[in-house]
């Protein structure tokens, strides 16, 4: 066990107010529906526990920036209607997280019930950790649980401050995701396999830098693949690639070589990609070869190939790792014991012209089924970050993985290795 804090299971709930910090910050349609639960529903064992043990759970959360402001597009009351349909009660709505109303709400809940606030983010006082904004929030209970995953690599006055002011404790799901991705990161079972994808370079140093000590094989796609490669002096077209991040790519290059000297260690950049002149599924593509020539020879067999197979085009962009690539990438994923993923390896949002996956996202269907065990080897596999996990999802494929992570830039944070200011606030379990 990584995790050394406190949790639910450790204190008495019996006939205590619980101010139960969430990450409700889920998407919304122009309608104020919610377009995807995950984060609710991650919540529940958590919620469910503290009514189980005969507490009164007052949650609170943040939804998207409203900048200090109320401002009903980013009102949490659509949330309150979804969470009492999935627990199977009613969940009271609070207007406001603070103040006379929230007061006179918490004052008269009782154990067994639910009470849901207004988002926290409506007093600039939240983002700005004011301590007697804190100390509001915590006057309406006798204990403080921090479950909002996602938010802890935030020093607020919800995820710090209020712990000065309460004692407090984990939830189930934060306990879950710091124990299971600070395993894989210290202890993981070898061998470790990270696939970094995404588009800069500069968001995911930190997490590259860690795993280029920590894995086996880090293997790289997505736009930052493009940087990397042009680095490299490869000509990638109109690709995105940020020309801020080429210095830095060459840093990782050179420590990569270092590392190799020292260890038996893997870094693959994509061999081949999937290209076109415009982001659009009808936009023709066509694979380029730049490294490998494989595909480029045997499909010019017995002539030579023709010099555009191994190029990209000035008009052309990689929109997605190549089939040499992926199913490279899917091989190193049958030796591993130990698979953490944190960005796509192409464009997956464009929805294709013949069913659910679009023309520059099959280099990354290709690796979920790696890691999901289609080719016979299945290893332990963790998901994060924004994107990644938005693609497991709209594939139905949550439940898959071993553990797919409610945070973006918490996740990011700690597999880098960085303490959580809402963690380290918790007490401590001894
Ligand atoms: C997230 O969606 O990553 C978390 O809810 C944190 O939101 P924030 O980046 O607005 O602090």
């Amino acid at each position: 066990m990584s995790f050394t804090k406190k949790t639910i299971k450790d204190i008495d709930l019996k006939g205590k107010k619980v101010l139960l910090r969430a990450d409700y910050n889920v998407p919304l349609d122009e309608k104020g529906h919610i377009t995807d639960d995950f984060r609710l529903q991650q919540s529940l064992p958590t919620v469910r526990y503290l009514l189980e043990h005969g507490a009164a759970v007052i949650i609170c959360s943040h939804l998207g920036r409203p900048d200090g402001k109320p401002n009903p597009a980013y009102s949490l009351f659509p949330v309150a209607k979804a969470l009492g349909k999935l627990l199977e009660t009613e969940v009271e709505f609070a207007p406001d997280c603070v103040g006379e109303r929230a007061e006179k709400a918490a004052k008269k809940l009782k154990p067994g019930q639910v009470l849901l606030l207004e988002n926290l983010r409506y007093h600039a006082e939240e983002e700005a950790n004011d301590d007697a904004f804190a100390g509001q929030l915590a006057s309406l209970a006798d204990v403080f649980v921090q479950d909002g995953f996602g938010v802890v690599h935030r020093a607020h006055a919800s995820t710090e401050a209020v712990t000065h002011h309460l004692p407090s404790a984990a939830g189930l799901l934060l306990e879950r995701e710091v124990d299971t991705i600070t395993s894989a990161m210290e202890n993981p079972e070898r061998p470790l396999v990270a696939v970094v994808g995404g588009a800069k370079i500069a968001d995911k140093i930190e997490i590259l830098q860690r795993f280029i000590e920590i894995a086996d094989v880090v293997a790289v796609g997505g736009a930052m693949a493009n940087t990397f490669l042009h680095a490299t002096g490869l000509k990638v077209g109109k690709s995105k690639i940020e020309p801020d991040d080429l210095p830095l790519a060459k840093e990782i290059m050179h420590r990569v070589a270092d590392v190799r000297k020292e260890r038996d260690f893997v870094f693959y950049l994509p061999q081949d990609g999937v290209v076109a002149n415009k982001l659009d599924s009808a936009a023709p593509t066509r694979i380029v070869d730049w490294s490998a020539h494989v595909i480029a020879d045997i499909e010019a067999y017995p002539k030579r190939p023709v010099h555009e197979s191994s190029q990209v085009a000035d008009d052309e962009m990689i929109l997605d790792i190549g089939p040499f690539s992926g199913a490279f990438i899917a091989g190193l994923i049958q030796l591993a014991n130990t698979v953490v993923w944190n960005g796509t390896m192409g464009v997956t949002e464009t929805k294709g012209l013949q069913g659910p996956i679009g023309p520059t996202a099959h280099g990354t269907e290709l690796l979920t089924e790696a890691m999901l065990g289609q080719f016979g080897n299945r290893p332990f596999s963790i998901v994060g970050g924004g994107d990644t996990v938005g693609f497991v999802q709209a594939r139905g494929l949550t439940a898959s993985f071993n553990h797919v992570s409610t945070g973006g830039g918490a996740s990011l944070e700690l597999m880098s290795g960085r303490k959580l200011p809402g963690v380290e606030a918790l007490e401590n379990k001894t």
